[in-house]
């Protein structure tokens, strides 16, 4: 048995579903009881919160190997109980700004707690360090429901986005085959895209002329403000200001996708293909 976090988001949900394609038993776990439709098929949900590890502990009954995601409450007491319900694999959900080591940066720390927590563990440990995630181009679903015009920040920042679709499947092989054991795989997209590239491809997957529109650093952090905690407005600004010394080189094609799967990473095309109905579809 399997256990995904995160199932109902974007990475476990392609995860759940790259299992549930390989007919491996999986368990979802969930905060709550999901409303129908709401967790891919193939998935049996239990209930824990990952803030309260002995609230994990029914979820691990049987459970060989476990998905986590990064940067809660308590990682240690989280993974100890993973260890003491004999979990034999643990995989960690992490991020490409750890190399950087920026503890000033609220994100970046909570990334590098989370994978010093996981080789403190005595667990078997597998870490995937993605780039920014093509489903973050969800962000733009109320402008688009509004117009054709996306008004955003860090216009002139390239990123090579990885598709969740991948995460999930590199998730699942790394989960199912022993020799990932003790590795790091850095994860991206196959090249770097402005998000005025990014909308031009979603534009064309929706059949529409879209207009991007980038903010200076001042107007984008005045919208920010207020949207998320003060040190998250302050993270992304370090990662991805003009001028940041800090500056996170999200462009870099990484070659984890390609090391696990033996394939090159999907493009964004692909991803805009596949998300378009739900740009479209109110209720998604
Ligand atoms: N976006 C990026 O570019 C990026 C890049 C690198 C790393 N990451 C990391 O990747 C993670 C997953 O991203 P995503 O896009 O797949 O997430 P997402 O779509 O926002 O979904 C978040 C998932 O986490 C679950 N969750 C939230 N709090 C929880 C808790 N206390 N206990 C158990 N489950 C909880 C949610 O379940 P509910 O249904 O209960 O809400 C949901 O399934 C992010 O949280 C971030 O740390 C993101």
């Amino acid at each position: 048995m399997i256990l995904v976090s995160g199932a109902t988001g974007n990475v476990g949900g392609e995860l759940v579903a790259a299992l549930a394609r390989e007919g491996r038993p999986v368990r979802a776990l969930v905060r709550s009881e999901p409303a129908p439709g709401r967790l891919p098929e193939g998935a049996e949900p239990v209930v824990g919160d990952l803030n309260d590890p002995a609230s994990l502990r029914p979820a691990l009954d049987g459970v060989r190997g476990a998905f986590l995601l990064p940067g809660y409450a308590d990682m240690p007491g989280a993974l100890a109980e993973l260890r003491a319900a004999g979990v034999a694999h643990v995989v960690l959900l992490s991020s490409i700004s750890v190399p950087d080591g920026d503890l000033g940066n609220a994100v970046s720390r909570f990334m590098i707690r989370s994978e010093e927590a996981v080789r403190e563990a005595d667990l078997p440990w597998t870490i995937l360090r993605p780039s920014g995630f093509m489903s973050n181009t969800f962000q733009w679903k109320g402008q688009l429901a509004a117009g054709d015009v996306v008004e955003d920040a860090f216009g002139d920042v390239a990123i090579a986005s990885v598709d969740p679709y991948d995460i999930g499947a590199v998730a699942a092989r790394v989960l199912l085959d022993k020799e990932h054991v003790g590795q790091t795989y850095a994860l991206s997209g196959p090249r770097a895209l402005l998000p005025a590239d990014r909308l031009r491809l979603l534009g064309e997957a929706l059949g529409r002329e879209l207009t991007f529109v980038g903010l200076s650093d001042a107007e984008a952090r005045r919208r920010m403000d207020g949207t998320m905690p003060e040190e998250y407005v302050e993270a992304f600004f370090r990662y991805y200001g003009q001028g940041s010394e800090h500056a996170l080189d999200d462009s870099v094609v990484r070659p984890g996708v390609r090391q696990v799967l033996g394939r090159g990473p999907r493009e964004f095309a692909q991803w805009a293909r596949a998300h378009a109905g739900e740009f479209t579809d109110p209720k998604a």
